[in-house]
């Protein structure tokens, strides 16, 4: 390869260098900024009657893969997937929180973040009471509460289940 086609070849490389790194951040940007995606179905979806939810207990509704959490006489629907990279979030009987295995990443019952590589709370659907029904919209996905929120947390009821304080 002489000198004027090296030359050629490594300002061509540049230009796909570049060309790649403003794809990557268009990308970036749409993924920051589109509405998140419901894992539910987005269908409304009666979950039980109020007296189903006792107070500080959550539910598994396998059919809106979401718990819906009773925190201190709040009711919550929280999506079970982890706002970190979406790995299905258990709750921990043992610790009374719900624990990412993926990662790490801790909710208090509510959902509120407490430690780990995750951006912010458990993602919400909206719930509103139909007479003595709860209802969950699973159209809307909300993003969680942000890092900062701790109006639901408790010390932990005992040990974690991946090995965490
Ligand atoms: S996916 Fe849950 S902490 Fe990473």
């Amino acid at each position: 390869m002489d000198d004027k086609s090296r030359r050629d070849f490594l300002r061509g490389g540049w230009k796909l260098g570049g060309a790649l790194l403003i794809g990557a951040a268009g990308y970036t940007g749409y993924e920051a900024l589109r509405p998140l995606a419901s894992g539910a179905g987005g269908a409304k979806i009666t979950v039980g009657k109020t007296s189903s939810f006792a107070t500080d207990t959550n539910t598994y509704v396998s059919a809106g893969r979401m718990y819906i959490v009773n925190a201190n006489d709040y009711l919550f629907a929280l999506s079970q997937k982890c706002p970190h990279l979406g790995c299905h979030v258990p709750y921990c009987e043992s610790s009374g929180r719900f624990e990412c295995p993926c990662h790490g990443s801790i909710y208090d019952l509510a959902g509120e973040y407490i430690t780990g590589p995750a951006p912010r709370g458990m993602d919400r659907y909206e719930v509103t009471l139909e007479g003595d029904n709860v209802v969950v919209d699973t159209s809307v996905l909300k993003a969680g509460p942000a890092r900062g929120a701790k109006t639901f947390l408790t010390p932990p009821k005992g040990p974690s289940c991946i090995g965490k304080a």
